[in-house]
């Protein structure tokens, strides 16, 4: 295909096919194959979608060469040190920054949707209290649609809306009482007089017994990593997220399949995963044991929270969250934190290593958040959750996209066949 060229022309057998090359506004050409099969009666094949844009999108572009993470064009290292959260909600779903008017507008909507439905609150009190919390989290989401009915209706952009600001608003108040539940402790509600993130520490760790106050340390610092999970592209949950809602299914068991997939070790379940392979891994010392397991073919052991399928020079998020790391560990005087020393070690070691570097394997956006979350006195098991309460708004974004896309259909990928050809049935007696 000549550069710039308007088709790229595909020979198979006698056949020349044109494939028109569509153009993106930043990175790589696409080549539309929409009519390859009625033309070529050939499929492509891909199995983990590395070479295949699924869809078109305004919402988030990442660049992994660069080591460029775009939220509708503005970089993310710009919005993690000048932007908050909720902010970042409003550019990810109406694409530009707010006015101060249109903020405070959106944030008094999303805290007046913080609550959930009283009755919701039986759910969690089925669960035994050491279920995971993405377990609950699954669960209770998926349930919302039990609930919320006036939101559920795909073809009202009214309903699109509400159902987008309750997900936002609810998902901090559904992990919050999946945490409380796992440790006994009684749910505590939501205050409007508290910012997004602060609303979200104190229905973790206030207690009725006595006053919590908010630290803006921590508030800040949560904030932060809730902005750096916000959306990422097409990742495996999005597409999820996506894959669901392009059969008409409701926005809440949409984001609950995509909470489903977030979970996987090699997704967002890697932050919890990644902590305790830190522990496991306990002193520097015991570094190159690991990182010779890492590089056995023979060993399925992975460095979790290295390496990324988009990602081959570095994660921005990585960077920003390692700078986090070091600022709220050593502001909450805890500098000869092991688990930071070893995290800090293994990334040393393994950036000098050949084998990480001919594969291109750097922390992700995993490898530093765990230490920042535990250093705020959550357990690993709510990583994941709160990289799912994080993430919502990029899966309720990407949805509202999805659903207003001309282009979208249901999605329904095709197959290489590598089973048995056509036979006949063989009766039991003969077999
Ligand atoms: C997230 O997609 C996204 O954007 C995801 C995410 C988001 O914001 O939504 O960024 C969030 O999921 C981050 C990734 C978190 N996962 C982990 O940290 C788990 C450990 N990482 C690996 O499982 C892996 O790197 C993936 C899943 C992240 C990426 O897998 P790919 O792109 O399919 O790459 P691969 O498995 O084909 O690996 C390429 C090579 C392989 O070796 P060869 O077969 O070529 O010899 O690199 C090796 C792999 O064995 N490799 C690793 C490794 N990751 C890849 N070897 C050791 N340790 C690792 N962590």
């Amino acid at each position: 295909m000549a550069n710039g060229s308007e088709t790229a022309k595909l020979t198979i057998g006698d056949k020349v096919i044109d494939l028109p090359v569509m153009k993106p506004s930043v990175g790589p050409d696409v080549l539309d194959i929409r009519k390859l099969y009625a033309q070529g009666d050939v499929f492509t094949y891909d199995p983990g979608f590395t070479s295949t844009a699924a869809c078109s999108s305004t919402i988030t572009y990442i660049d992994g060469d660069a080591g460029e993470l775009l939220y509708r064009g503005y970089p993310i290292e710009e919005l993690a040190e000048k932007s908050h959260f909720l902010e970042c909600c409003y550019l990810l779903l109406y694409g530009e920054l707010p006015s101060a008017a249109d903020l405070e507008d959106f944030e008094s909507r999303v805290t007046r949707h913080t609550m959930l439905h009283e009755q919701m609150q039986y759910f969690f009190r089925g669960f035994r209290r050491d279920s995971h919390p993405m377990a609950v989290m699954t669960g209770v989401v998926g349930a919302m649609s039990a609930f919320y009915h006036d939101s559920t209706d795909i073809n009202d952009p009214w309903q699109r809306e509400v159902a987008a600001i309750r997900m936002i608003a609810k998902m901090p108040t559904i992990a919050a009482w999946a945490y409380k539940y796992s440790i006994g402790q009684p749910f505590v509600y939501p205050k409007n007089s508290l910012d997004y993130s602060g609303n979200f520490l104190n229905m973790c760790f206030a207690v009725p017994a006595e006053e919590y106050v908010v630290d803006p340390i921590l508030s800040r610092a949560m904030d932060r990593i809730m902005m750096l999970h916000a959306d990422h592209e097409q990742n495996a949950s999005t597409s999820t997220v996506r894959l669901a809602g392009s059969s008409g299914a409701n926005p809440f068991a949409c984001i609950a399949a995509g909470i489903a997939c977030l979970w996987g070790p090699a997704h967002g379940g890697a932050n919890q995963a990644c902590l305790e392979m830190l522990r496991e891994i306990g002193t520097v010392d015991r570094i190159p044991e690991f990182i010779a397991r890492a590089k056995d073919k023979n060993d399925p052991f992975k460095l979790m929270g290295f390496g990324h399928r988009v990602y081959k020079n570095f994660d921005p998020r990585a960077t920003v969250m390692k700078q986090s790391a070091d600022e709220v560990l050593g502001l909450l005087g805890i500098e000869d934190n092991e688990t930071l020393k070893v995290a800090k070690e293994l990334e040393r070691i393994a950036l000098e290593d050949e084998y990480f570097i001919s594969k291109k394997l750097y922390p992700n956006v995993d490898f530093y958040s765990g230490i920042i979350l535990e250093a705020m006195g959550f357990p690993t098991s709510m990583f994941t959750p709160i990289f799912a309460l994080s993430r919502t708004v990029g899966w309720i974004s990407q949805w509202k996209e999805m659903i207003s896309d001309p282009e979208q259909k249901i999605g329904r990928p095709r197959q290489r066949y590598t089973g048995a050809p056509r036979r006949s049935y063989i009766e039991i007696e003969t077999r």
